[in-house]
C-alpha cells in the first residue's frame, strides 16, 4: 500500500536541496536560535554519551601521511593473489562461490583479517595498494577483488533486485542516456556527491581508472561529527535520533520513518542519504509525503558542514581498493571531469564481517536482511556498467539464527 498525504495536510518542504548551501544553513540556524535561544541548552537524548572516545573518533588533521592508512601489497602477496586466481578458475565454479575457501591466501589472509578488525575497532578505513589491474581481464579482476574482500567481510550484499553483488560507479549519463534511473543518484554522474552512508556494514571500492581531474574521495568519522554537534547543539542530536520521513521514490510504501543516528551497543551509527530527504536530479521529493521540518533541515546541513570540517581527503590510484566502515564513517566525493583517455571507474562491493560486526539497530535490520539475503548461486557479477534495478520486493522475514540480532 502506498502511503500518501492529501495536499491539504502536507507541510511545506523547507528551502533545502541536494547540493548544500552554506548561506542558507547559517541563515536557518540564526533564525531558529532567534526564535528559541534555549535550543542549545536542551539535553542529549536519554542514554546518549556526551563524547565518544577511541580511534574511530578521528579528524582529518590527525593524519599527516597516507602511509598511515595505505597498505602496500608486496610482490610475494601479489603472487599469492595470482595463484589464488588460478586456483579458483581451476574449480570451474560460478563467481558467487568465491570465498575464503575457494580463494586461498595462506600468508595474506591473517593480514586481511587484521585489517578487517581495523574497520570495526580502529579508525574504520584502509586502502590496499595496488592490484595490477591492467594485467587481468575484467572477470579476473572481479574474482581477485571478491576473493581478497571475502577475508575482510565474507558476506556480500546485493546491489539491486537482480542479485548483482558488484556495482560500477561511473558516469553513465551519456553511455546509458536512453535508460531511466541513474540520473537520480550522483554515484552514476560526475556531480559532487555529498556526505552520506551506504546501506550495509562495509563498502569496498576498487579503482579501475581515474578521472582527468577532480573526484577526490572524502571520509569523515561519524563519532567526531557526533562529538561536535553534541557539544554545541545537543538539540540537533535529538532531532537526528528521531524518525525522519525517507522518500522511497515510488516504492511501496511511499515513504518510511527512520532515525538518521543511533546509539546502539556503545556505537554511534549514522545511516542516511541526503537525496532521500531532498530529492536529486530527475527524482524530486514527492509532494505527497510528509515534508521534513525546519529543525531537520538544519540538522541535515549541520551534518554535512560538520563532516566537511573534520574530513580527510583520499586520492584513488588505479588498482587501489578502499575499504570503509559505512556505519561508522560518512563518505563523499568531489565533482570530476572525465576525458576520452581518463575515465573514472570504480567497482563497489557491500560486505559484512559477521564475526566482528556491530549490532544492527532494529529499524535497520529489515534492510540489512534484504541486502545480505543473496546466496552464492544467485549472485551476479555484471562486468560492465548497468543501471541498477530497484528492489521493491517484500523484505525477507528474520532468519532463525541470530546473525543480525547479536
Ligand atoms: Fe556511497
Amino acid at each position: 500500500m502506498t502511503v500518501t498525504l492529501s495536499p491539504t495536510t502536507a507541510q511545506q518542504q523547507p528551502d533545502i536541496s541536494y547540493q548544500p548551501d552554506e548561506t542558507k544553513w547559517r541563515a536557518r540556524t540564526a533564525r531558529r536560535l532567534a526564535e528559541d535561544p534555549t535550543l542549545p541548552n536542551q539535553p542529549l537524548p536519554e542514554g546518549f554519551p556526551a563524547k565518544i572516545k577511541g580511534p574511530i573518533a578521528w579528524e582529518g588533521k590527525d593524519f599527516t601521511t597516507e602511509e598511515q592508512w595505505v597498505v602496500k601489497l608486496t610482490e610475494a602477496q601479489l603472487q599469492e593473489i595470482d595463484n589464488a586466481l588460478k586456483h579458483f578458475k581451476g574449480l570451474n565454479r560460478p563467481l558467487g562461490h568465491i570465498s575464503r575457501e575457494t580463494f586461498p591466501l595462506p600468508t595474506l589472509a591473517p593480514v586481511l583479517l587484521g585489517l578487517a578488525a581495523e574497520l570495526y575497532s580502529g579508525r574504520g578505513f584502509f586502502v590496499l595498494r595496488t592490484i595490477p589491474v591492467d594485467n587481468y581481464t575484467r572477470e579476473e579482476i572481479a574474482i581477485i577483488y571478491a576473493g581478497i574482500s571475502s577475508f575482510v567481510g565474507s558476506a556480500r550484499g546485493k546491489q539491486d533486485v537482480t542479485g548483482a553483488v558488484i556495482a560500477h560507479i561511473k558516469d553513465i549519463t551519456v553511455s546509458h542516456a536512453h535508460e531511466k534511473g541513474h540520473r537520480a543518484n550522483t554515484a552514476y554522474t560526475t556531480d559532487k556527491q555529498v556526505f552520506h552512508t551506504d546501506v550495509g556494514d562495509l563498502i569496498a571500492l576498487i579503482c579501475l581508472s581515474t578521472s582527468e581531474s577532480g573526484g577526490t574521495s572524502r571520509l569523515c568519522s561519524g563519532p567526531r561529527v557526533y562529538n561536535e554537534i553534541a557539544a554545541t547543539r545537543p538539540d540537533l542530536i535529538r532531532v537526528l535520533a528521531e524518525p525522519w520521513p525517507l522518500d522511497s521514490f515510488g516504492g511501496t510504501p511511499g515513504y518510511t520513518f527512520k532515525p538518521l543516528l543511533y546509539w546502539e551497543d556503545e556505537h554511534i551509527i549514522i545511516q542516511y542519504t541526503r537525496r532521500l530527504l531532498t530529492g536529486y536530479g530527475e527524482q524530486a521529493r514527492s509532494p505527497h509525503i510528509p515534508a521534513i521540518t525546519e529543525a531537520q533541515a538544519e540538522a541535515l546541513d549541520t551534518l554535512q558542514f560538520t563532516a566537511e570540517k573534520f574530513s580527510l581527503a583520499l586520492n584513488f590510484q588505479k588498482g587501489d581498493i578502499q575499504y570503509i566502515n559505512s556505519i561508522g564513517l560518512l563518505h563523499a566525493r568531489d565533482a570530476f571531469r572525465d576525458s576520452p583517455e581518463k575515465t573514472r571507474h570504480l567497482i563497489r562491493l557491500w560486505l559484512r564481517n559477521d564475526e566482528l560486526a556491530w549490532k544492527t539497530p532494529a529499524p535497520l535490520q529489515p534492510n540489512w536482511r534484504r541486502l545480505y539475503s543473496v546466496g552464492p548461486d544467485h549472485q551476479r557479477f555484471p562486468l560492465e556498467p548497468e543501471v541498477r534495478k530497484k528492489d521493491n520486493n517484500p523484505i525477507p522475514p528474520p532468519p532463525a539464527p541470530t546473525a543480525f540480532n547479536q
